[in-house]
Formats: structure tokens, sequence, C-alpha cells
């Protein structure tokens, strides 16, 4: 079977940059109808190399316009990953009076110095916009944060901390987040460090997050922590796990319900492989509310072979986040924007399907490349819940769930191209149900190249990449067990 040329696994409605490679999301920010999407780009080859910072703008998260390169490396070192925040007040004083300055916050990489050796390759530098972030202008006495002689200090995620009036970012320092405050976002005071003894530390940390959110169900206020580890992930590889728990502007305090979280468990964004070096924006106004996260949709593991040529890498649908309780302990629930809802031109509606192995649960007339799907199983019994994305040359991607052993899983063995990487295919993934409910609420996502796993109304999330020989087809149940699956929505988007 001939391959599909690198242009057909462009998705449609994932972003991907027109040209060269991509990694994680950075400085993302809302200001003025416009979302800001900024990624670690090699604009020059399609691997990992001089980072940059891209740029991509929307009004509404899911369509993208490619804008021109917002940072360029320069005699401090390349881009690394950080954040952007609106300075409303003016607090840097490095606005004209007009609009309010937007400063981005990121990490600086110097190559040289670590060739050589060095230890404190890694700074912290910033950059303003006056034109509400479309052009930058880097700041004259980078950088704003110098290296203590510690080799991984990186991707600053900075915030607004209203009770005193100061900036805070979370810094991931090997294998902890150290907090350091600032009145101004020019000079920088250490307050803490989280994290030696709590969490998964099968990597080096990276990329945090730090945020309030409200309980759904209390309306308590709560900070969330998310860090990205590498490798160390539940299903091997890149992955982001997150604590909850208090801040006081100075620490952060973890629930007590989450003092035992060790190597194992089950604070993970999304127990997929290919979501990783996912935050928030910021700035998003009060009125609306949201936290909404974007993931880089790939794996270190592989990212730099999987089978594209003129672009490499995409991101997740952007989601929002919600934290919940269930009186023990709080979890972040994601599930895709409801802008995703706009696209939508037609619905096919079941309310209730008996369905076997080999039963279609969609038809030929659907795109399964720009799909959005939701369906229940109610009345959970000891059976495999089994289905897949089949095409017409044996393409097949597996996925669902097992109730006698809790486990969700996606196996892409034999999804199309594999052979890029051993570790792609090594094991299927798997994650474990921690909702206790009879009924399972299934929601997913389907790009060209992806599918997004929002099980339990986002509890339990796993998002995986695939690339095959044709699109996909259909969808159909392929488990030895019978079942029914109820309230089946099969959403077409136009995109
Ligand atoms: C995470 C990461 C960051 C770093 C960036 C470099 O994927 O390793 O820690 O800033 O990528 O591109």
């Amino acid at each position: 079977v001939a391959i599909q040329s690198d242009l057909d696994f462009r998705p449609n409605f994932h972003f991907t940059p027109d040209s060269g490679w991509m990694n994680d999301p950075n400085g993302m920010f809302y200001l003025d109808g416009t979302y800001h999407l900024f990624f670690q780009h090699n604009p020059d080859d399609n691997v990992w190399g001089p980072m940059h910072w891209g740029h991509a703008t929307s009004t509404d998260l899911i369509t993208w316009e490619e804008q021109p390169i917002a940072l360029e490396p320069d005699e401090h070192g390349t881009i690394f990953s950080g954040s952007a925040v609106v300075d409303h007040n003016n607090t840097s004083g490095l606005g004209d009076g007009n609009t309010p300055p937007v400063i981005a916050i990121f990490t600086y990489h110097d190559a040289e110095a670590a060739d050589a050796g060095e230890d404190d390759f890694q700074t912290q530098g910033i950059a303003y916009s006056l034109d509400k972030g479309q052009t930058w202008t880097k700041y004259e006495q980078n950088p704003v944060l110098p290296n203590p002689g510690i080799k991984d200090f990186r991707d600053p995620k900075v915030n607004w901390y209203e009770e005193d009036q100061k900036w805070v970012m979370a810094l991931a320092v090997q294998d902890h987040i150290s907090f350091y405050s600032s009145p101004n976002l020019l000079e920088w005071e250490r307050e803490s460090d989280f994290g030696q003894n709590m969490g998964a530390h099968g990597g080096v940390w990276e990329c945090p997050d730090l945020f309030r959110m409200t309980v759904e169900e209390t309306g308590e206020e709560k900070w969330v922590l998310l860090v990205s580890i590498n490798p160390g992930g539940p299903n091997g590889g890149s992955a982001t796990q997150y604590f909850v728990g208090d801040f006081n502007g100075t620490t952060f305090t973890p629930d007590e319900s989450l003092n035992k979280i060790g190597e194992e468990h089950d604070y993970w964004i999304d127990f997929g492989k290919d979501n990783y070096a996912g935050v928030t924006w910021s700035n998003i106004p009060e009125t609306d509310g949201r936290d909404i996260f974007i993931g880089w949709m790939s794996n270190w593991q592989y990212a730099n072979e999987v089978p594209t040529e003129q672009w490499r890498s995409t991101m997740t649908v952007p989601r929002n986040l919600k934290l919940k309780t269930d009186g023990d302990s709080y979890k972040i629930y994601s599930s895709p924007v409801k802008e995703l809802d706009k696209y939508i031109v037609n619905t096919i509606e079941k309310r209730e399907m008996q369905v076997s192995e080999g039963t279609a649960i969609t038809t030929d007339s659907i795109n399964l490349a720009k799909a959005h799907l939701t369906f229940d199983i109610t009345n959970l019994e000891d059976k495999t819940y089994e289905f897949a994305l089949l095409n017409s040359v044996g393409d097949t991607l597996k996925f669902g769930y097992d109730h006698n052993d809790k486990q969700f899983y996606v196996n892409r063995k034999n999804s199309g191209l594999t052979g890029f990487s051993e570790t792609f295919t090594e094991k299927k993934s798997t994650a474990t149900r921690t909702s206790k409910s009879e009924n399972l609420p299934v929601e997913i996502i389907l790009d060209k190249t992806s599918i997004e796993l929002f099980y339990d109304n986002g509890e339990t999330v796993m998002t995986e990449i695939f690339f095959p020989r044709r699109p996909f087809e259909t969808l159909k149940v392929v488990g030895d067990d019978s079942f029914i699956i109820e309230n089946v929505k099969i959403n077409q988007l136009t995109l």
C-alpha cells in the first residue's frame, strides 16, 4: 500500500505550523477578542533545533491563523518555553501609555555554554509588545533572572497575585518547582520550592503552571499546579501531572489527600501518550471565567520521527478545565472547548443501539477525520467495551474499556505507519478508571491523525496520535462482548 503523502496527515482542525518543527505551546494570552498561541518552533527544519517562538491567532480557539515569528534567538541564546501576561497596570514601566504592554517571559537557552560544560546555560528573559502581541521587543537588560548554577532552570509561567499586588512565577528546576515573585516583572525574588518529595519523578520536571480554580461542588478556592515530566509518564515518555492545594503568595501546600502520591498516581491531565507541556491561557476575562488549556500532541519518545515532512507536530484541541471533588479529594476534569460546537454541520442521533462484534457505529457518510461523538454506556457489567477505527487497507486503532479490571486503553499497534519508533507501539496505553459510576459517558474527538477520548465527563482523558495509510472510514465495535450504547450523537464538523 502506498504511503500517504505528508500533506494528507495535516489535521483538519488541530493547530500545526505551516512548515517546520513545533513543540510546546507558549505564552498563550487573550486580549480584545483574540486568542494568542505561541509555540516552540524551529522554522528551518522538521526536527527540534534552535528554538524560536512561532505565533498564531484565533478568535474562537479552533480556527488559527499563523503569524510571523514572534521571538528569535539572540546573543543570550535560543528561546525556550515560557508565558505571557497583559500588564494592565504597567507595573513593568514598559508601556507607552496607549495600550497595556504584553510581556512575554521565556527561557534563554545558551547552547554554546551548555556544550562547553557550563551549568548556568538557562536564564529567564522578557520581551514586550506594545501592539497587543503582534510584534515584540526584547528587554535591553535581559536576562531578568540569572541562573544560580543549575542545569535545568526553565519554562517560567507567570500570573498576577492580586492579594499581594505582585507577579508570581512558577519555574521548573530539575526535580522541583521554584516560585519567584516580582512587583514589576523585571526583578525576581525566590519565595519557595515545591515537589522534591511529591508526585512522579521518573524524569525532569518541565513547563509548570500555577493557577486558582473554584471547586464546582463547594465553591471553595483551590490552587492547581500543573507539572510536565519527561520521561516518567504513566504510559511512557512525556506526560503532565497535577497537584491541587493552596497557595499563599509564598508557598504551595498540596491538599492532604495528595500527600501520599508517589510514582504511580491518578493525577494526570491525560493518560494518553500525546499530550505534553500543556498550560492555560492568561488574561481570560472574568466574565468568561474559564481555565483554557492546550497541550502539545506528541511525546519526546518519537516526536522527531513521526512521518510528516513539511511540518512536525500538532496541538491538542483546546480544553476547558474544571476542578471537582467527591468529598475526599479533588480532580481536574477536561473537556473540549464549547467553541467546537459551532462547527457542527450535521448530527446523527440514536437513542439506543444494541451492538456486538462488527456493528458499525458510524456510516460511510461520516468523515471520521472531523468528527465529534458522544454516547453513554449504562449499567456497566464485567465486560470489555471495545471499539476500533478501521480503513480499507486493514489499519486498526483500537480503544475501549475493560470493566473487569477497570482499565481504559488505546492500542495503536496496527494503526498504520508505526515503524518510525519502537516506543510508538511498545505497549497499549492504559488508564485506571477512577469514577465509581455505573454509567460511563464517552466523548470522542477525531481528526486525521488523532483521537482524544474524554471518559466520565473528562475525569479520565486519553489522547493519542496515529498515521493510517488511508483515512479511517468506520468506527465499529470489535470485541467479543455485546452491549448497548445510548444517547449516541455523531456530530460532523465542518472544518
Ligand atoms: C518541554 C521542553 C521545555 C523546554 C522546551 C525546549 O517539552 O523541554 O522544558 O523549554 O521543551 O524546546
